[in-house]
């Protein structure tokens, strides 16, 4: 059987992790995939970098377009990060050319993904995201597969780990804010600009793509009305305690009469409810749907093996032959006719 041959751009944590996978789980990967699936090249800034895995056996592209274009690569996957730049590129070139692209880049998406899917869809591309939001958490296909029969009605959830540690720091060990979010910083837990985490810009770029999903319109990312947790004192936390409440970074998105909402706030939730006992870097996506009821996903939103995990997931589909795309699923394909529905603030 022919392989299925990646190319991997990005070799940090996720990139990293996902190469470490192929190499590791070959026989599992052929026997879930119906065929092998290799690596034919890969891209990262500095060669010399020690990765912590070997590349032996990989042709090495210093530039992501390069790459995307190769005639020995399937399946482009984008783990450079960043909603422009040569992640952007990178993609839009991997399309042209004809390649399936997996990716965990949710601002790429939350930012492009609606003319990323529309150049997928001309080229005959399958574009497909799982990693994108909430990190190892399968959400994307319960939502587009498992749950393919249900209206849903609404979906919410803590969908940035770091705020959620923070938050939970500020709870638990009665630390201020900037004590906690220094305490954050020296785990190595924000990204490199902290304001995508605790400016809810990280969360709100999962939930524009969750909202997409789950209601059938585009991308909306500008429409989701974010506020972040810088201003969350311990005050308000120990009188939410008080009350019985948690303090959490929630996102909801819902239909309304007045349009699709999507809200990413600090959010008053019950301290017994599943999302009040959420304590530390973990996601809950919460998803409601008319004949399903309410299931409560829980899980590592970021990490390596978790975040590779969702990648390789996408991979294994596609060496399995699925040609849907994730925004070509049945609720998304709505999107195609019916213009954005956003809610006004
Ligand atoms: P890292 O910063 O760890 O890795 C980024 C990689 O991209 C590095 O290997 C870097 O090269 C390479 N790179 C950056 N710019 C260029 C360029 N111009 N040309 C070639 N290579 C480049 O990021 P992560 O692995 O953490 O994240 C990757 C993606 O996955 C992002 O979109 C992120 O949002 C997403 N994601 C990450 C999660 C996580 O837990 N980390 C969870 C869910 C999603 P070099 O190593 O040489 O510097
Ligand atoms: N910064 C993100 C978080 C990483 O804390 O959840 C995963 O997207």
């Amino acid at each position: 059987t022919e392989p299925l041959r990646l190319g991997i751009a990005g070799l940090g944590t996720v990139g990293g992790g996902v190469v470490k996978i192929v190499r590791q789980k070959a026989a599992l990967l052929q026997a879930r995939g119906g065929r092998p699936i290799t690596i034919s090249a890969v891209c990262a800034r500095n060669r010399a970098k020690d990765r912590g895995v070997p590349l032996d056996g990989y042709a090495w592209e210093d530039d992501p377009v390069a790459l995307a274009q190769r005639d020995d690569v399937d399946v482009f996957v984008e783990l450079v990060g960043g909603s422009d730049g040569p992640a952007k590129a990178a993609t839009e070139a991997a399309l042209r050319a004809g390649k399936d692209v997996v990716t965990a880049n949710k601002a790429l998406l939350a930012h492009h993904g609606q003319d990323l899917a529309d150049a997928a869809e001309k080229a005959g591309s399958v574009l497909r995201f799982e990693a994108a939001v909430a990190g190892g958490i399968p959400v994307v296909k319960a939502l587009t597969e498992g749950l393919a029969a249900n209206d849903i009605t609404r979906v919410m959830g803590v969908m940035n780990g770091t705020c959620n540690y923070i938050l939970t720091r500020m709870e638990s060990a009665g630390l201020t804010y900037d004590q906690a979010f220094a305490e954050a910083d020296g785990l190595g837990y924000l990204e490199a600009d902290p304001n995508l985490d605790v400016g809810g810009i990280d969360a709100g770029h999962k939930l524009s793509l969750l909202a997409s999903i789950a209601f059938g319109t585009q991308v909306a990312f500008d429409a989701v009305e974010l506020e972040g947790i810088g201003r969350v004192s311990i005050e308000d936390i120990r009188q939410a305690a008080d009350m019985g409440y948690k303090v959490k970074l929630l996102g909801v998105c819902q239909m309304t009469g007045r349009g699709l909402e999507q809200r990413m706030s600090p959010c008053l939730v019950p301290a017994t409810s599943p999302l009040g006992q959420l304590d530390g870097g973990t996601n809950m996506v919460v998803i409601e749907g008319d004949q399903v009821g309410q299931l409560v996903l829980r899980g590592a939103g970021a990490g390596e093996g978790p975040t590779a995990s969702a990648v390789m997931g996408d991979v294994i589909d596609i060496a399995r032959g699925t040609r849907v795309s994730t925004f070509g699923q049945p609720a998304a394909s709505l999107a195609k006719a019916t213009p954005a529905q956003t809610a006004t603030p």
